[in-house]
């Protein structure tokens, strides 16, 4: 069963396709990431599939439910965290969320202690007292996501969870992403970050200017684009250039010289790891001192410009 399916998707504001042709398959009990940077289209289509906007074509269904045919179906089965909390500034963790599960139904004791055992399940016991407009970024994000899953919804809608967030917050959130997904609840979920989509997502679409460039597993995608890049510092801004010309040959690639006139960055292919060994122990022998070394996944814009790249070669 899939708990979501578009075809041919379609938004328009004014002017703008905000979504133009959007086809989606996200099979049910997963999580699914959106990803694209501002604009790309992600909130608009979160908006259509969660019934709050209505598609100006195509079609999308949620565990088969047509949203434009049969919404009231569709919002029984969903939930959405939005990209703007929708918690009550004035009100405690605690009234929060025990003044929306009595919107949903729930009787004054139940609502009382799902609020309780949410606010302890998402490490807000301390808190649950204060009003939320004394809570942290991190700890609003954490209510909101709780207020998402009173009841536990079929498909829950994420959008941008962690914008904004520390480490640490960003890591909180995450997990409590992966408990609502253990219980069984579908996840979508957009993000600007890439690594975010990694670490949470099973199957990946890259959107941009409202259309999806990629879709596929993590793997799949990461094949793609190419392993990463390797950063590095060196100790001595003259040793740069002998270094560039080292690590040139060891990578057999292009080595970028970056604005700090110590660092340069290579970008990496097959075996990178393997290969970034090689050109360190490389350096080493040619008496080159590294003071800090990174090995890291290619950033979105890698990732866009090795998608578009592709798009036009294949062209
Ligand atoms: N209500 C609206 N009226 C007019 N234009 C809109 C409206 N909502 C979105 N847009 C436009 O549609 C496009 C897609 O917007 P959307 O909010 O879906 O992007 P997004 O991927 O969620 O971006 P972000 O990462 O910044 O949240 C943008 O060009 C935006 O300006
Ligand atoms: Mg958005």
């Amino acid at each position: 069963m899939n708990a979501i399916e578009t075809s041919g998707l379609v938004k328009v504001f004014g002017d703008t396709r905000a979504v133009d042709g959007v086809d989606l398959t996200v099979p049910a009990g997963t999580v699914y990431g959106l990803l694209g940077p501002n604009g790309a289209g992600k909130t608009t289509t979160v908006r259509m599939l969660a019934t709050l906007l209505r598609p100006d074509g195509g079609e999308a269904r949620v565990f088969g439910h047509d949203v434009r045919a049969d919404p009231n179906a569709v919002r029984r089965l969903v939930s959405l965290t939005g990209q703007y909390a929708s918690v009550d500034e004035d009100l405690t963790g605690t009234e929060n969320l025990i003044l929306l599960a009595r919107l949903l139904g729930h009787t004054r004791v139940h609502a009382r202690a799902r609020a309780a055992q949410l606010l302890e399940a998402f490490g807000l016991t301390d808190a649950a007292a204060k009003q939320v407009k004394h809570y942290s970024g991190g700890m609003r994000r954490r209510l909101d996501i709780a207020a998402s899953i009173l009841n536990t919804p079929k498909l829950l809608f994420l959008d941008e969870p962690t914008t904004g967030l520390d480490p640490r917050s960003r890591n909180q959130v995450w997990d409590i992403v992966r408990a609502v997904v253990a219980h069984g609840t579908t996840v979508l979920l957009t993000t600007q970050y890439l690594d975010e989509a990694d670490q949470l997502a099973s199957r990946i679409a890259v959107i941009d200017h409202g259309k999806v460039i990629a879709e596929g597993t993590k793997g799949e995608l990461k094949a793609s684009v190419g392993v990463g890049a390797v950063h590095l510092r060196l100790r001595d801004a003259d040793q740069r250039p002998h270094a560039q010309q080292v690590l040139a040959r060891a990578l057999a690639t292009d080595v970028q010289l970056d604005h700090d006139p110590v660092a340069l960055t290579a970008r990496l292919s097959g075996r990178a790891t393997e290969q970034a060994a090689e050109a360190l122990a490389q350096l080493a022998r040619e008496g080159i001192t590294v003071d800090t070394f990174s090995l890291g996944q290619p950033s979105l814009d890698e990732v866009f410009l090795a998608l578009t790249d592709k798009k036009e070669a294949a062209a």
